[in-house]
């Protein structure tokens, strides 16, 4: 039997239902940010990954799924979302829009050639923004706000926002010199890594997983001390925004981010359920005033961040929170004479914005009854033959357990007016509205 590849999932089932779930509270949530959606390319020219993300990071010294395509090109299947945003916004020259700052989100496929182990797959899933254009730290807030927002919205009550400033180009100039002093007369205690880290980028010293717990490293200098007036004022404003909107977050010196394009602002936030595991970062970001200079001569700033699916979907687990909804509007139980008014009757519920279902197995009475229960259905329709002579449905609330012989043209008025007492559910805001 052939079987998946190492690292990644099948979805399918409850999780399948949830995922779709989380996407529409998603795109709702964007809608309401007033996000524009932006979809690029699966894979890249990898020179893009390695100009945006960092030559010296892990991701694309290690981990990046490289190919030659046909005409010998080489690509790379992206590891983020970031750089092929920045890409398009300058090919599509969206910097010569009239209205700024633009704001982007995106959802799709990463990838990543890591040890695959809880909350680290090798095709994984982010949702993630872009804006561009802005330097003010309310945009920097605003970002912070969306994942804060979203959780929130799916009921997790135990994450915590952690913060830090890298700085601009001048501080962050200043750190890596203060790094360098630091881990010079150490250099025979770090790993190999480490070694090569040092002289290209020490900054990736901080991410290293093997040397972590080392003495040296917990006394090494914090981003923060090393902060200029302008950035030091930057890093103040973001605390302050967060502030009157409610978000609580710690200062965390330790947060420097696997990537090299970070300015300023960076942040995480974590799952701080107990037993949660060592992947608890559900998500990340921060502001890079660089960047899309770097990939493309245009001079504009951006803020981002990119939640991971796969940790959002533990989180939940852990906090047994169950977004499925396992409801049937509607199952109709046919006979054999009636099965086309049966499929007639369907096409006319689901158009109308009813979920509903019926027998495709030829089932008896008993067994349909019990389907329709599996289903969680609200109402049954039985649709015998004598009825239909009649021009009446047979129709049990599965709720009250109450029966109701109903005229045929009546029953979509029938259930309307049920489900308009009780319907709360996100896609139809309170109402089944029909289709267009
Ligand atoms: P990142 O921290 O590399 O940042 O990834 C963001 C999130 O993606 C992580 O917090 C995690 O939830 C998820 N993630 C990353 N790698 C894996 C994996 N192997 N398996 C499962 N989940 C994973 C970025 O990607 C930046 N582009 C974020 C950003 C956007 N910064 C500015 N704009």
């Amino acid at each position: 039997m052939i079987q998946k590849p190492k690292g990644t999932y099948d979805v399918y089932g409850k999780e399948g239902q949830t995922i779709l779930y989380i996407e529409n509270v998603l795109r709702a949530l964007m809608d309401r940010y007033d996000y524009e959606y932006v979809r690029t390319p699966h894979f890249e020219a990898s020179e893009l990954f390695h100009r945006a993300v960092g030559e010296t990071t892990d991701i694309v010294t290690k981990e990046t799924y490289d190919f030659l395509d046909r005409g010998e090109r080489k690509m790379t299947l992206r590891p983020e979302g970031t750089a092929g945003v920045i890409r398009s916004f300058i090919e599509n020259k969206m910097y010569a829009r009239d209205v700024m700052p633009v704001k982007t989100w995106y959802y799709g496929p990463m990838y990543r050639y890591e040890r695959p182990q809880a909350g680290r797959f090798r095709e994984f899933y982010q949702f993630g923004v872009e804006v561009f254009g802005s330097q003010d730290a309310m945009a920097d807030a605003e970002v912070i706000s969306i994942p804060v927002t979203l959780y929130k919205l799916l009921g997790l009550k135990g994450i915590k926002v952690n913060i830090n400033s890298l700085g601009d180009t001048e501080s962050r100039e200043k750190y890596r010199e203060a790094l360098i002093q630091h881990f010079k007369p150490h250099l025979s205690e770090l790993c190999e890594d480490c070694k090569e880290r040092f002289s290209k980028n020490p900054l990736r010293i901080l991410d290293c997983k093997v040397d972590h717990d080392l003495e040296i490293m917990k006394k090494a200098p914090k981003t923060i001390d090393y902060l200029n007036e302008a950035s030091k004022k930057h890093f103040e404003k973001v605390q302050e925004y967060l502030k009157v909107m409610d978000i609580p977050y710690s200062i965390h010196p330790g947060i420097v981010r696997g990537l090299d394009y970070y300015t300023h602002t960076v942040f995480e936030v974590e799952a701080s359920v107990e037993g949660f595991g060592s992947q608890n970062v559900l998500c990340g970001g921060g502001r890079y005033n660089n960047l899309v200079k770097n990939i493309g001569d245009v001079d504009v700033p951006g803020v981002g961040f990119a939640l991971g699916m796969e940790r959002l979907m533990t989180a939940l687990r852990y906090e047994q929170i169950d977004l499925c909804n396992n409801t049937l509007d509607v199952y109709i139980i046919p006979f054999e004479e009636t099965k086309k008014e049966a499929i007639s009757l369907l096409q006319e519920l689901r158009l109308s914005g009813f979920k509903a279902d019926t027998d495709y197995m030829n089932k008896n009475i008993k067994a349909n009854f019990k389907q329709a229960d599996k289903k969680n259905a609200r109402f049954l329709i039985l649709l015998g033959e004598d009825e239909l002579e009649q021009n009446l449905l047979t129709v049990k609330d599965n709720h009250t357990k109450e029966e109701y012989k109903i005229q045929k043209e009546e029953l979509i008025a029938f259930l309307d007016e049920a489900f308009e007492e009780e319907c709360t559910c996100e896609e139809c805001g309170g109402s089944h509205e029909e289709m267009e």
